[in-house]
């Protein structure tokens, strides 16, 4: 009764106020002016003008043709500046990173993250600074020794090459999501908590089931974001992403626990100690830091760390996978490479990255051709400002389509071919950006807190299954679809492979 009640009113209001737009229309403005804009009505903003079967980066993409790179339009009452050509991208996060720094809270985002006392969603801030420096150090600690990352990520490929290995002898296909998900959750477990998880762990399992809840459900401008007092109506989605969240965080509060339990200044295994020391310290001199060193933002921090490290690093992954599959002659160029730079006397490690520049290539390639984030996270205007010649005002939200960039027609040439070779120079043997419009990790203060984790996961993962097996389609199943599911991240459809061990490789 009162969702009827409610579209009805709507419906009214969208009548009466429609024809007034038709007069005023989404004009274009002139330099010094607004950006073009999309026809918006009170309460319901350009929700009209934006109802597609497309998911919103290729509508945003699509909307370039009547209202040119760079417009604007009302998500109910905040006003959204939609980004698609690199120039005015760089100038949003580089030139003008700071003033472009903020972040919008929404009623998704705020369960996630406890009103935005993590580093992806959280505001710009001293406290924000700190977590992200505290963050940075933390990876920078695990450059060296038997605890490195390159030596966790080495032991997570044999493990997965294992699996992998395992279901090749059997000859039966292989869903190779949730292996990559473990791989990848082992890495920043290690990273965050000195653990891993085996592969039928229920503790691992609950956190698959959890994640994917969260990836579906939070940061899609559902309705319940647009109009938050709309939670008062039963939404299945909200509730939904109340049972992962409250899943979460007893896995993270046990952790949290634990760590403080056994907590000691003379050692720091983990991100969680070097949380919990900064707490302490912070607390024992009484400085302002203290506020944002509640538990808290320490556990929303390594919460973030999951959320924005595992899904991301897996669905490359997967991509990668997809398209190999669907181009087998990459595959063979890359295990070709392989072979002739490595042999088969040894594993790949992270100094042989500069001396295998097609499966590099081909990296890049997967992160244009399928950007993990598409739409970056919005950022919001911290004070009026400009894009190129359009005004700005403070609390302003952007989107970056990094879809736009990555498949721009002038820039890439066929964007929707799949070709390594573009990543190349001329003589095809070093690894090359071909053009500014490419920014798969972000830039600027936001950039990417995991970029080059991300980058040596993908590097290991990849090389050590290519080396050793190859990837097709399952007999008589279609090959996986290539058209993304839009998320919190752009995932591929769920896929089954068949794998065979190379030769060489057969034990
Ligand atoms: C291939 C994998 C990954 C890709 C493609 C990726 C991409 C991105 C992108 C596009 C953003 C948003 C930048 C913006 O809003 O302007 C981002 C933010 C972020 N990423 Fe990643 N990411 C990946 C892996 C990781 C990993 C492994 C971690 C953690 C160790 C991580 C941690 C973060 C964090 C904390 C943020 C928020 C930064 C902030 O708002 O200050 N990411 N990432």
């Amino acid at each position: 009764m009162a969702w009827f009640l409610f579209i009805s009113v709507l419906s009214v209001v969208a009548l009466a106020v429609s024809l007034l737009l038709k007069l005023r229309g989404g004009s274009p403005r002139g330099p010094g002016g607004p950006p073009p804009h999309l026809p918006a009505l009170p309460i319901i903003g350009s929700l009209l003008s934006l109802r597609s079967a497309d998911p919103p980066h290729l509508l945003f993409q699509r909307l370039q043709e009547k209202y040119g790179p760079t417009y604007s339009l009302m998500m109910g009452a905040h006003k959204v500046i939609v980004v698609n050509h690199h120039l005015h991208a760089k100038e949003v996060l580089l030139k003008k990173s700071k003033i472009f720094a903020g972040r919008a809270r929404s009623v998704t985002t705020d369960l996630l993250t406890r009103g935005g006392k993590d580093i992806a969603f959280g505001d710009y801030s001293p406290t924000w600074r700190l977590h992200r420096k505290m963050v940075h150090g933390a990876l920078c600690m695990f450059g060296e020794g038997s605890a490195s990352i390159e030596n966790i990520v080495c032991q997570e490929s044999r493990a997965l090459c294992s699996t992998v290995s395992e279901a090749a002898s059997r000859g039966v296909p292989l869903d190779l999501s949730p292996e990559l998900t473990r791989a990848v959750t082992n890495v920043v477990c290690s990273l965050c908590f000195s653990s891993s998880y085996d592969r039928d762990d229920p503790e691992f399992c609950s956190m698959l089931r959890y994640s994917q809840g969260i990836v579906d459900t939070v940061a899609k401008d559902s309705l319940v974001d647009l109009f938050p007092w709309l939670q008062i109506f039963p939404n299945a989605d909200l509730r939904l992403l109340k049972e992962c969240v409250a899943a979460r965080d007893r896995l993270l509060h046990r952790k949290y626990e634990e760590h403080k339990a056994d907590y000691s200044d003379q050692v720091q295994r983990d991100l969680l100690d070097a949380l919990l020391r900064a707490k302490r310290s912070a607390e024992n001199h009484n400085t302002a830091e203290a506020a944002g060193l509640s538990d808290d933002h320490l556990v929303m921090t390594v919460g973030d760390i999951f959320g924005a490290g595992v899904e991301t690093t897996t669905t490359v992954l997967k991509w990668a996978v997809a398209y190999l599959i669907h181009y087998p002659q990459v595959q063979t160029r890359i295990q070709e490479e392989l072979d002739g730079r490595l042999g088969l006397d040894r594993t790949p490690q992270l100094r042989d990255r500069g001396r295998l520049p097609y499966l590099e290539a081909t990296i890049r390639e997967v992160l244009r051709i399928r950007p993990v984030a598409p739409l970056l996270i919005p950022h919001v205007a911290l004070a009026d400002t400009s894009i190129g010649n359009f005004k700005v005002s403070k609390g302003d939200r952007v989107i970056v389509n990094l879809w736009s960039l990555h498949h721009d027609q002038q820039e890439w040439g066929n964007p929707d071919t799949f070709d390594p070779g573009r990543f190349l120079d001329e003589e095809g043997v070093s690894p090359v950006l071909p053009s500014p419009s490419y920014l798969p990790f972000g830039a600027g203060v936001r950039v990417c807190l995991g970029e080059s984790l991300a980058k040596m996961e993908l590097f290991l993962f990849l090389s050590w299954t290519l080396q050793r097996f190859s990837f097709s389609v399952p007999a008589g199943r279609p090959p996986p679809s290539l058209d993304g599911k839009f998320g919190v991240v752009l995932q591929p459809a769920k896929y089954e492979v068949h794998a065979t061990p190379r030769p060489g490789w057969e034990t």
